[in-house]
């Protein structure tokens, strides 16, 4: 029998009784449990393989359970989430004592979002607890956007992929510190630059290790697939270093005519950065499945979201 289903009274049981359930975001599928259950955050870390130094956000049903989480909220912090919660945005703000250091990784801080989805709000708001959720893929490699992934990675260790569809943003949120109550983005994401600048003003980035080795999210090889994959501004000439090989290629709206590329997929043939965005991550799944030697993927124009996508996609490379 699947593991996915929309039932929410099941996540509720199962939630309570200190197991997992994978839940739907807005941005993509997260391994969710209570985030004061010992037992269900460690098991959190021992699905995923996941380093014990890498932090878990908490998801809160709504910004009046801030109250709870944190201790102290910068100016800037409250016009951001007065903008964008629920929505993709991550806050990372100093944490009260009662939040358990296994979820912070040791850290006086703690990083919140409030999601934007209807079901996973819905779960929110039935369980007394905030829900502690990193995407719901093993370790490194690429987020699930749709419970199909999620069930292919954890089929047998887990006992509930609650169906939510398919993730409408498609890449994680962006994640924003700070320091001497200063804004700082620790990773770009699904809510662009340009959308928080207009909100609180210039925002410097810090998001490669050196930079900011406290976010361990950081690290250069991450959101990766299996097959080798490259990141150019010039496909064409990529595929000739490739010739004879089953290469792959992903594009961002103009399909190409070349008879030695195996497959090819093209993100959005309308332009739309949102819309490459929300099906980035299926492509890769896609691709890394069809038995190729090398996966090629096109830049991005280096703004806006696309900003974000070459962030993720580089991580995905051997290039770098
Ligand atoms: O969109 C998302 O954010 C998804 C969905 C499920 O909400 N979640 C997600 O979680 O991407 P995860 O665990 O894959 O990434 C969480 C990131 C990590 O890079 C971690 O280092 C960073 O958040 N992080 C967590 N707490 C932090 C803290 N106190 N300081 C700095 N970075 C933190
Ligand atoms: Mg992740």
């Amino acid at each position: 029998m699947s593991i996915i289903s929309k039932d929410i009274q099941k996540a509720v049981a199962l939630l309570k009784a200190d197991k997992l359930v994978a839940i739907p975001t807005e941005t993509v599928y997260g391994l969710a449990g209570n985030i004061y259950s010992e037992k269900a955050i460690k098991s959190i870390f021992a699905t995923k393989k996941r380093p014990f130094f890498n932090p878990l956000i908490v998801h809160m049903p709504s910004v009046e359970s801030l109250e709870t989480i944190v201790s102290d909220v910068p100016e800037k912090a409250k016009l951001l989430a007065d903008a964008f919660w629920p929505g993709s945005m991550t806050l990372v703000l100093k944490k009260q004592s009662s939040i358990p250091d296994i979820i912070t990784a040791g850290k006086d801080t703690v990083a919140v979002r409030v999601p934007n989805h209807p079901v996973t709000l819905e779960l929110l708001k039935q369980l007394p607890f905030p829900l502690a959720a990193p995407s719901a893929n093993p370790f490194g490699s690429i987020s699930p956007t749709k419970p199909e992934h999620v069930a292919r990675y954890f089929k047998n260790d887990i006992e509930h992929v609650l169906d939510g569809g398919a993730c409408i943003n498609g890449i994680e949120s962006t994640i924003i510190g700070f320091e001497d109550d200063e804004p700082i983005i620790y990773r770009l994401g699904a809510l662009a630059l340009e959308d928080i600048e207009a909100v609180i003003g210039k925002v410097s980035i810090k998001n490669k290790k050196e930079e900011s080795p406290d976010a361990p999210g950081m690290l250069d090889r991450h959101y990766a697939p299996a097959t080798q994959t490259f990141l150019t501004d010039t496909v064409s000439e990529d595929i000739k270093k490739h010739l004879g090989k089953r290469i792959g290629i992903l594009l961002f709206k103009s399909d190409m005519k070349d008879d030695t590329i195996t497959t090819q997929i093209i993100l959005s043939q309308k332009g739309d950065m949102a819309e490459a965005a929300s099906k980035l991550y299926d492509a890769l799944h896609e691709l890394d499945h069809q038995n190729l030697d090398v996966i090629i993927a096109e830049k991005f124009p280096n703004y806006g979201l696309g900003k974000s996508i070459n962030d993720r996609l580089q991580r995905a490379t051997f290039s770098i």
